[in-house]
């Protein structure tokens, strides 16, 4: 699956210009900076197939990527919570971001990014709580794994665990990742091979 060249399809800004229903969506969502698009570009094994940067707010677009002869889809999303852009296109980007969550037939899994220095924050579980909702499953990935000491790694784990326990369309385990060293890749693409094979 990630052997094929994986390439850009659309930029989507509205609901309306959504690819018509086919085959099946993953999508990458979380705050602003969190590593989303990093992480779609160490998966994909492509360094500029999603724009990354330092300025939270760089995703503005549901932009969708596919390899040939796959039925799979990876959605990079824009952030939620702060983001250097006017707030006029933060708040349409948000409500595009909450409106494709909520109903989408052919979204299969959410992964759900945490910066691991960090952990769940209130909009995280804002998102959390739409998913549940909708009864769309998600799995929660620490991004940034590299930030921090091993020890550090394996408590936020345990606490991330803990708080996911509860929550119905929650994965119950969490893979710890770094897009700078390549952590945590393979457990990443296997959880996906998984998707694609039912
Ligand atoms: P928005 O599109 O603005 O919501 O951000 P995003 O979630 O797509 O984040 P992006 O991938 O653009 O990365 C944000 C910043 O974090 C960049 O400066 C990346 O280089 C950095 N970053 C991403 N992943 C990692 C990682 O695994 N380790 C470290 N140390 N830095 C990372
Ligand atoms: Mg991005």
């Amino acid at each position: 699956l990630f052997a094929r060249p994986w390439e850009f399809i659309t930029s989507v800004k509205e609901m309306h210009q959504l690819p018509v229903l086919d085959g099946i969506e993953i999508a990458f969502a979380g705050r602003s900076n969190v590593g989303k698009s990093s992480l779609i570009n160490k998966l994909t094994g492509k360094k500029a197939l999603a724009r990354t940067s330092n300025t939270p707010g760089r995703t503005q677009m549901l932009n969708f990527f596919g390899a040939e002869h796959s039925m799979l889809k990876i959605v990079d999303m824009p952030g939620y919570g702060y983001a250097e852009a006017p707030k006029g296109m933060v708040d349409a980007w948000t409500s595009l971001i909450f409106d494709y969550l909520r109903g989408r037939s052919t979204l299969r899994r959410v992964f759900s990014l945490i910066d691991s220095r960090h952990g769940i924050k209130k909009n995280d579980l804002d998102a959390m709580a739409i998913l549940d909702k909708s009864a769309v499953p998600y799995q929660v990935v620490l991004t940034k794994a590299d930030k921090l000491k091993p020890g550090q790694l394996q408590r936020m784990k345990e606490e991330t665990l803990k708080v996911l326990a509860k929550r119905p369309a929650a994965h119950p385990e969490v893979i710890a990742t770094s897009s700078e060293k390549g952590l945590g890749m393979d457990d990443l693409r296997a959880e996906i091979a998984q998707l694609v094979s039912y």
